[in-house]
């Protein structure tokens, strides 16, 4: 698939030596976070908020109605999502985890259970931060990191159905992360999807969809999932939503805007409730914290990331990356997920211990042979273990190399690959990290690290 778009506008890429990025790196203590953009010569720390916009969102862009109330941005945002989801109400919100406050504030009481598939960590702090549990129920396969099982994404149906028969009473709501993005960017099927709203309904419970990833979501169940071929990405979205009694969706991801969120919901009562928190959160719910211009932007990208060209493209850059890499050795997540190739890092560096933190280490030593900024998603990333205070190195380590969308071009994802090959080759040389300052929460932001053996290592 070429890429279905010609680059109208370009931002410059300083090219840096190996040996200032080793200066760069460990004058920040070995953090990625900690870099400045410009030392970074290809950032695939995330694909939040990092879209490149088309020349019809800059259009609408200057359009936009800065309006406290009523803005014409709202209005036309408002109008796509009830089309594109189906729907009655909606609620803005300034990004993810403030839509998760106002949802999780006025839908769930202390105690509740609120089983997912695997939560987003804000998702989970936030449930968590309302005093209820979240619970991870995603199917078994997930964890069979490099076997290319279909839809990882999938809940495991025995597992809901006996918590629900158990303990119905106590789940405040149960929602699924469309693709799931702790679980690799694995997509769901449609047919899990809808056995999920069944047992909901059938206990009475509330059924929420996470949906920052719901285009991609869709175009996997499209091209994988028996029987439906013969719908649009856009007919498989609404099928999705048609199951649920709301959704919220960071718009930083499948509506490639570089800000914003929404909330969707079925019944009033929700939609009162949830303005409320807005309000006091975000702001009126003509904006909720966008602004006018960041409503343009997202109320056009929603409609162009369902567009099936561009997620052929898309995810076809993730895949071809996948196959590269697997091909040359190193161990990734498969079959490729949305958004993102995940790296295998105690399988990259079988020498390491894991308290070693090889996940951490390998996203330093690929700054420093290629520029390429990456996150470890394991044992740092997810932090002690609240009651026994110990690292927990029972989960995988993974190197998560997030593809901002319509961001970079195939010969600088081919470069990415080359460096993460060649590292591979030389693997038994990298050393570990250890903490030289641990930050007391959300460590990975802003702890401290340094070499745990050679020094030279990464050169
Ligand atoms: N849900 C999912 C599935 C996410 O991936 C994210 C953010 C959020 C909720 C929260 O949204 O950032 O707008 O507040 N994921 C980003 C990432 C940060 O890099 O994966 P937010």
């Amino acid at each position: 698939m070429i890429q279905p778009y010609r680059i109208k506008s370009v931002a410059p890429i300083k090219v840096s030596t190996t040996e200032e990025r080793r200066r760069w790196i460990e004058e920040v203590g070995l953090n990625p976070f900690r870099l400045a953009s410009e030392q970074v010569m290809i950032d695939l720390l995330t694909d939040s908020g990092t879209a490149a916009m088309s020349e019809d969102q800059w259009a609408e862009l200057i359009r936009a109605d800065e309006a406290y109330a009523g803005s014409k941005s709202w209005l036309l945002l408002e109008e796509t999502a009830r089309e594109l989801f189906g729907f009655p109400y909606v609620l803005p919100a300034h990004q993810g985890r403030s839509a998760e406050f106002a949802l999780f504030g006025a839908k769930l009481e202390p105690g509740q259970l609120v089983p997912s598939n695997i939560h987003f960590d804000t998702t989970a702090a936030h449930i968590a931060y309302r005093g209820a549990r979240p619970l991870d129920l995603v199917v078994e396969d997930v964890y069979r990191l490099t076997e290319p099982l279909p839809f990882k994404g999938n809940m495991d149906l025995d597992k809901l159905a006996s918590l629900l028969k158990e303990q119905g009473e106590k789940v405040g709501m149960v929602t699924m992360v469309l693709t799931c993005n702790s679980g690799g960017g694995q997509p769901a099927s449609f047919a899990n999807i809808k056995a999920v709203s069944e047992l909901c309904r059938k206990h009475g419970v509330p059924f929420w969809i996470d949906a920052a990833r719901i285009a991609e979501n869709a175009y996997f169940i499209r091209r994988d999932e028996e029987g439906m071929q013969g719908y649009s990405v856009g007919e498989i979205v609404r099928m999705i939503m048609d199951q649920a009694d709301g959704m919220w969706m960071s718009m930083k991801k499948d509506a490639l805007a570089n800000m914003g969120a929404l909330i969707c919901c079925r019944h009033r009562e929700d939609f009162e409730a949830i303005s409320q928190l807005v309000i006091l959160i975000d702001g009126y719910v003509t904006y909720g914290g966008m602004s006018g211009r960041d409503m343009a932007a997202a109320a056009v990208g929603l409609r162009e990331a369902q567009d099936h060209d561009y997620l052929a493209h898309r995810i076809g850059q993730v895949e071809r990356m996948v196959e590269r890499l697997s091909g040359a050795g190193v161990p990734v997540i498969r079959p490729a997920g949305g958004h993102a190739v995940y790296i295998d890092a105690r399988g990259f560096m079988p020498h390491l211990p894991a308290e070693k933190f090889p996940g951490w280490a390998l996203a330093i030593h690929g700054y420093i042979a290629g520029g390429v900024r990456s996150i470890e998603i394991g044992p740092v990333l997810k932090g002690r273990d609240p009651e026994t205070g110990e690292n927990r190195l029972d989960i995988p380590d993974l190197v998560r190399l997030a593809i901002p969308r319509r961001v970079y071009t195939q010969d600088q994802l081919d470069y990415v690959c080359e460096v993460f090959v060649e590292l591979r080759e030389r693997a038994v040389e990298l050393c570990g990290v250890e903490f030289e300052w641990e930050a007391p929460r959300l460590r990975h932001f802003t702890s401290r690290f340094r070499w745990a053996g050679r020094a030279e290592a990464g050169a």
